[in-house]
């Protein structure tokens, strides 16, 4: 939630900083702002805009009022917390003076009593946010003589909550000071120039080496350097790393929506993210999971922790980790497994399932697995992001930055990853013989082929889209791990094309559901494979029971099973495979569809409302 740029080089701050908000806006696009160092009147004066709204109203603006040149600024695209999405509330903040601009990702819990104390002291406040508060604290700091930087770490030891804090001083024009405590920001390294960033997408296009910082940090920038403290000002160093994707993942490439082009990069995504992780002889080598295997076979249990998509990816992973490994599995929503007193012991081995490896839910979830001397496992796509970084083991899924904020090949590389690591505890635990699991690997080495197939047919699916884009309603069901499929296709919908979309578990119909059914009705109806007749069967009758009122079936069913085709009013073929596998297939026409459908609706399918890609607040 929220992006967060600063930049100070050789280059005009301005489109550095604007640009970078472009590649961020996907984390909040409620507001977008500004603040430059003016370098020109040395008058130690901060010139700022702010715009409510997208970037492009920002841009409007500073085509109409020009700002000064500078070499040193910060950025803000705004996902509002405190304070509803308009100009005032738009960050970047001011000091009292205006001596100081802060922009701020995450939410200062204490900012109520400091607010006070600031206002007895006579400050005036301008905005209804958290974050100004920390704007004027630390203009007070450097008023008393502090640099920046001594000014940022007295500041952060004072708040409370979770924060990225960037900021300038127009008295110290070629630095800018950034901390984070449960938020996340990267340095970026460039020559003669260095960047900050919410993610790495930020500078992606002036640099590819980062410097990955830790809990409680402050990080100076300046031209020639970059110099990490504690909040308490202790020197420390954080982790530098190379970006191994160029600027290209981060451009929408002839495609319409990212969303779409990742769709469409999921053969490639789900490649990768298998890449390297067996042998010819189809032998599990997954030598980042750095738990041994004599503690791998003590595991009594394992607990899913995810939200959103990653908590279906979770719900998939279930079924298939169950069945291979016999070890308990729950999944369960990061925000609700943490308040709830879990049973946790140190044989649990609990798996933090996060695209974006920052969200707040999961974070909080893993930190009290970790109080109860639990094991943490991370599947995550971000490379050096706060989950993995506090995870005792991490398996990356590899699939590229995911910018359309609802997630596809995120999903899809969760659930390759999650099939890897019930092999793997599979094989270590010798739960299954080696050429069982060399055939589960073997099916999965098809997989990109087959997604492959199913995108091949995408325009059938548009067509689908088409005809139903006056709907109001759309249902989805599935048995077995066509019920996380459902869930995903609904939330697709949701968030897309705000509708009313529920997924249900085909069981489940007659206990009320199925009340929902009345003339027309889209039901989309994911059909276990043949393999699995005693599901199969079930579904089908599930089919004919909601055609008989009145609903308009849309089926996914396997090629060459023919036996459904007298009660789908469409039929969509999937690839054969096995049915732990399915979803890897299923799910696919259940995104293009939304993507599709919300396009036929005039909604910006990156940027859906309310929405945010990352969500870094509880
Ligand atoms: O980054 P994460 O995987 O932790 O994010 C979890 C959810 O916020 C995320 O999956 C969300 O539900 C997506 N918008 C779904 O498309």
């Amino acid at each position: 939630m929220c992006g967060i740029v600063g930049y100070v080089g050789g280059k005009q701050a301005q489109s550095v900083v604007i640009e970078g908000l472009r590649r961020l806006e996907y984390r909040g696009y409620d507001s977008a702002g500004i603040a430059l160092v003016d370098s020109s009147t040395g008058t130690g004066q901060i010139a700022c805009a702010k715009r409510a709204g997208k970037l492009a109203n920002l841009e409007k603006a500073l085509g109409e009022v020009a700002l000064p040149e500078s070499s040193t600024g910060i950025g803000h695209t705004r996902w509002a917390t405190h304070g509803a999405p308009n100009d005032q509330n738009a960050h970047p903040h001011l000091g009292q003076q205006a001596r100081v601009a802060l922009v701020h990702n995450g939410i200062v819990e204490n900012f109520a009593s400091l607010r006070a104390e600031l206002e007895s002291a006579g400050h005036e406040m301008t905005s209804e946010t958290d974050t100004e508060v920390a704007a004027h604290l630390l203009e007070r700091e450097v008023q008393t003589g502090a640099d920046l930087t001594t000014a940022m770490q007295r500041v952060c030891q004072r708040l409370e909550g979770a924060f990225t804090l960037v900021a300038v001083d127009g008295q110290d024009p070629d630095r800018v000071v950034a901390a984070r405590r449960n938020s996340p920001l990267v340095v970026g390294i460039g020559e003669g120039e260095n960047f900050i960033g919410s993610d790495v997408a930020a500078f992606i296009e002036h640099t590819r080496e980062a410097l990955e910082l830790g809990q409680d940090q402050v990080v100076t920038i300046t031209r020639d350097g970059v110099a990490v403290t504690g909040f308490d000002g202790t020197p420390t160093e954080g982790t530098r790393y190379h970006v191994d994707w160029d600027l290209s993942a981060a451009e929408k490439d002839g495609y319409d929506w990212f969303m779409r082009k990742e769709i469409f990069e999921q053969p490639s995504a789900v490649q990768d993210a298998m890449l390297g992780r067996h042998d010819a002889s189809g032998r599990l080598q997954l030598d980042e999971v750095r738990i041994s295997d004599g503690e791998l076979r003590e595991i009594d249990k394992i607990v899913i922790v995810a939200c959103g998509t990653s908590n279906y990816a979770g719900l998939v992973a279930k079924y298939a980790i169950e069945h291979w490994t016999r070890i308990p599995c729950e999944v369960e929503l990061s925000h609700e497994f943490r308040y709830r007193d879990p049973i946790l012991t140190r044989n649990t081995l609990v798996v933090a399932m996060s695209q974006s490896g920052e969200t707040a839910d999961t974070l909080m979830a893993i930190r009290h697995a970790k109080e109860q001397g639990s094991r943490v496992l991370a599947i995550c796509n971000t490379n050096g992001s706060t989950i993995p970084r506090e995870s005792d083991a991490v398996i990356y899924t590899h699939a590229g930055p995911e910018i359309g904020v609802a997630s596809t090949k995120g999903f899809l590389t969760q659930l390759i990853a999650c099939y890897l690591l019930g092999l793997y505890l599979a094989q270590v635990r010798g739960t299954k013989f080696g050429d069982e699991i060399a055939l589960v690997v073997a099916e999965l080495e098809k997989m990109p082929e087959h997604v492959q197939t199913v995108l091949d047919d995408a325009e059938k699916i548009y067509a689908l889209a088409a005809k139903h884009s006056k709907t109001k309603s759309v249902l989805f069901l599935g048995r077995h791990t066509g019920f996380p499929v459902a869930l995903e296709g609904a939330l697709k919908l949701k968030e897309l094309a705000y509708i009313h979309a529920e997924g249900f578990a085909a069981g489940e119909l007659k206990h009320g559901p199925i009340a929902l059914i009345e003339e027309g009705l889209p039901v989309f109806c994911v059909v276990p494979p043949e393999g699995r007749d005693e599901l199969r069967q079930k579904m089908i009758s599930a089919i004919q029971e909601i055609r008989a009122r009145g609903a308009y079936t849309i089926v996914l069913v396997e090629e060459g099973d023919d036996s459904i085709v007298p009660y789908a009013d469409e039929l969509i073929r999937l690839p054969r495979v096995p049915t732990l596998l399915q979803p890897v297939v299923a799910v696919v026409p259940l995104q293009l569809f939304a993507c599709e459908l919300a396009t036929r609706m005039g909604h910006d399918v990156d940027q859906p409302r309310n929405l945010a890609k990352s969500v870094t607040v509880e």
